[in-house]
C-alpha cells in the first residue's frame, strides 16, 4: 500500500487533471469565503467538489439533499451534477453564510434548481415525505447531529442511492482514544452506527477529511 502527504501542489495537479475546473464564480466564492476567517476551513476543496459532481452524475440524481450548506460550494457542485429537471434541497441555519451561497447559485445559473431551508436540519428532514424518494444526500453540518440526520435520511433514500458524510476521520484523530472532544466522540459513534447498518454498503474514503460513501440497499 502506498500513501503520501497531499500537498497543495499535488492537489492542484489532481484538480487540473479532472474534467471540471473551478470557474470565475467558484473563485469569487472561495475568496469571499476566505474573508470570513477561520470558518473558511469548513468549505470543501476543489478535488472534493469534483467528486461530488461526479457522484451526483453517477447516480443520475434528480432529488438531492444537502445538510450543511455554509457558503454554497458543495451545493454548487452537486447542483451542477443533477440530471435535467433535478433539484437540491439545502439545509442550514445561517442567514449570513448562505447569503453568499445564494449569490453564487444565481451567478452560476443554478438557483432555480436549489431550495434553501433555514432551520435546524433535523426539523427540515422530518418534514420530508417518508417514502424513498432521494437519490443522493450529503451530510456536512454539526457533527453531533450526524446520527439524527442519518436516521431521518436512510429511509428516504431509494435503493441504489447514495448517502455521503463528510469529516468522518476528523483530521485523522477519530481513532484516538481520548473521548473529551464532543465532535470526535460523535463521529466515532456515527462511524460505528453506519458500519453496523445493514440497510447500506459502505466505503470510508481516507481522502479529504474522511468521506463516507454509503449505497442504499
Ligand atoms: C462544514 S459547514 C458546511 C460546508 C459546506 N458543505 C461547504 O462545503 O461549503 C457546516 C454548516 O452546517 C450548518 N449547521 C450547523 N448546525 C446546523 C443545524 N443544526 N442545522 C442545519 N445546519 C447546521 C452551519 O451553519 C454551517 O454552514
Amino acid at each position: 500500500m502506498r500513501s503520501f502527504a497531499i500537498t497543495d501542489e499535488i492537489r492542484s495537479y489532481a484538480v487540473e487533471h479532472g474534467s471540471w475546473q473551478p470557474d470565475e464564480v467558484v473563485r469569487r466564492l472561495q475568496s469571499d469565503t476566505l474573508a470570513l476567517g477561520d470558518a473558511a476551513g469548513m468549505q470543501v476543496g476543489d478535488d472534493q467538489g469534483q467528486l461530488l459532481t461526479m457522484l451526483t452524475r453517477l447516480v443520475g440524481a434528480r432529488r438531492a439533499v444537502e445538510v450543511g450548506t455554509f457558503t454554497g460550494y458543495s451545493s454548487l457542485c452537486i447542483a451542477r451534477g443533477l440530471a435535467d429537471g433535478g433539484s437540491l434541497l439545502c439545509c442550514d441555519v445561517s442567514e449570513e453564510w448562505t447569503a453568499l451561497a445564494r449569490r453564487a447559485w444565481a451567478e452560476a445559473g443554478v438557483a432555480d434548481r436549489i431550495e434553501l431551508r433555514l432551520a435546524p436540519a433535523v426539523d427540515t428532514l422530518r418534514a420530508l415525505p417518508e417514502e424513498p424518494h432521494l437519490d443522493l444526500v450529503f451530510i456536512d453540518a454539526d457533527k453531533p447531529g450526524y446520527a439524527a440526520y442519518w436516521a431521518e435520511l436512510v429511509p428516504r433514500v431509494r435503493a441504489g442511492g447514495l448517502l455521503l458524510a463528510d469529516n468522518v476521520l476528523w483530521s485523522g484523530r477519530v481513532a484516538e482514544p481520548d473521548d473529551t472532544d464532543r465532535n470526535r466522540t460523535a463521529l466515532r459513534e456515527f462511524n460505528d452506527l453506519v458500519a453496523g447498518d445493514d440497510r447500506v454498503e459502505v466505503v470510508v474514503l481516507t481522502a479529504f477529511d474522511g468521506l463516507t460513501i454509503a449505497r442504499r440497499l
